[in-house]
């Protein structure tokens, strides 16, 4: 059964619907988004550094890349990560750069107990102001959304190639997808209440501080039950790192549902190239600290079945601090009895309404 628990923001406090249950190793859990927001704790830099999936493909890509070459590592972390594994690859020389001023520290603690400290040079700031030289050949960035482009990937990848990289230098990863299928919420946590995990509250109330109070945040499905798909999977974001990068974009899409149930969403996930020609990582069906965002369309589930198409268009657009997109979905569901049903949601990066979509009053009921 689900709890409300009150979080307190700017004074207020908020109500929360809450799953009681312990989260469990593969069971679904609902969070609020938390990558694309500079409140970054030891707790989520341990569950990146302890990802093998995503570490496999980037120390790949570096031990190809990073010999003999200049390396700028952007948004280093607190654990100097990629700068340090650059340089243990055989880079020249690695200049990282972190913004959060916690995290700087405790990086710039690391590299004082590193024997090849002399190699990397640790900045402070967003690379997007701070200006360095020599330029790197290699800029190695994860800042990597669920949402591929929610953590600023396009604009601060954009502007790194034009200010920090020698023209024909390389940007790992190579190239991002963000795919989306229909989906109902409830079907993505069967069994369970569609309810915040509980250890997710704290990350939820220091977003909204950070934000000035609550708004309709994205929300994080870990571990969702992928047997709730009702279609193949489509892109809705292309972020090609080393080809022409596009800070703003719209796709439309066509999702052809192959079973009958209902939707009332889409589910979104990553698929990640940190080398040309390899595998993507595909965050829905492997385990890594990504995981998938679920979008509200529709106000109720509505009834589909084989043949209904749903007709889905993905809009990037930067918001006002230049970096972080924010996104616009409209859908319109093409039912085979001649039907047509609209829906549409506005997911900006921070400032938005709050309890605008039906989702989002469940999810906050009022007091
Ligand atoms: C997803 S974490 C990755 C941390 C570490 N590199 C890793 O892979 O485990 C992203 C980090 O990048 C930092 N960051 C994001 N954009 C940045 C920018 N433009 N300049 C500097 N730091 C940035 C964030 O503060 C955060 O620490």
């Amino acid at each position: 059964m689900p709890e409300t628990r009150e979080i307190k923001t700017h004074g207020h406090s908020v109500p929360v619907r809450v799953d009681p249950e312990p989260e469990r190793e593969g069971r679904p859990a609902l969070w609020p988004t938390v990558g694309e927001y500079p409140i970054y704790d030891e707790f989520l830099y341990s569950t990146m550094t302890t990802d093998h999936e995503r570490s496999e493909r980037f120390l790949a890509a570096l031990a190809e890349l990073a010999p003999g070459r200049r390396v700028l590592d952007i948004g280093t972390g607190e654990d100097l990560l990629w700068a340090r594994e650059s340089v243990k690859a055989g880079a020249e020389h690695a200049v990282a750069v972190e913004v959060i001023e916690g995290a700087f520290d405790k990086a710039a603690d690391t590299l004082t107990a590193l024997d090849r400290r002399d190699r990397i040079t640790l900045l402070r700031g967003e690379s997007t102001t701070l200006r360095f030289a020599p330029r790197a050949e290699i800029c190695v960035a994860e800042i990597i959304g669920s949402m591929a482009g929610a953590e600023g990937a396009a604009a601060v990848l954009a502007d790194a190639r034009a200010s920090h990289l020698v023209p024909r230098g390389r940007v790992v990863p190579h190239r991002a997808v963000t795919l989306a299928a229909a989906v109902r919420l409830a079907d993505l946590l069967p069994g369970q209440p569609v309810a915040f995990a509980e250890a997710s509250l704290p990350y939820l109330e220091s977003v909204f501080d950070w934000n000035g109070g609550p708004f309709d945040i994205r929300l994080r499905v870990e571990n969702p039950h992928t047997d709730a798909l009702l279609c193949d999977g489509r892109p809705v974001e292309v972020l090609d790192f080393n080809g022409e990068l596009r800070t703003e974009q719209r796709t439309t899409t066509r999702l052809d549902i192959t079973r009958a149930s209902h939707v009332d969403g889409v589910l979104t996930w990553l698929n990640l190239w940190c080398l040309p020609g390899e595998e993507p990582l595909d965050a829905l069906r492997t385990k890594t600290n990504w995981a998938s965002i679920y979008f509200p369309l529709f106000d109720r589930p509505l009834p589909v079945a084989p043949g209904d198409v749903l007709e889905l268009s993905v809009e990037t657009a930067l918001s006002d601090d230049g970096i972080h997109p924010d996104y616009h979905l409209a859908g319109t569901l093409h039912t085979t009895d001649g039907h047509q049903h609209h829906g549409s949601l506005a997911s900006p990066h921070h400032a938005g309404p709050f309890k605008a979509h039906p989702a989002y009053q469940a999810l906050f009921p009022t007091a």
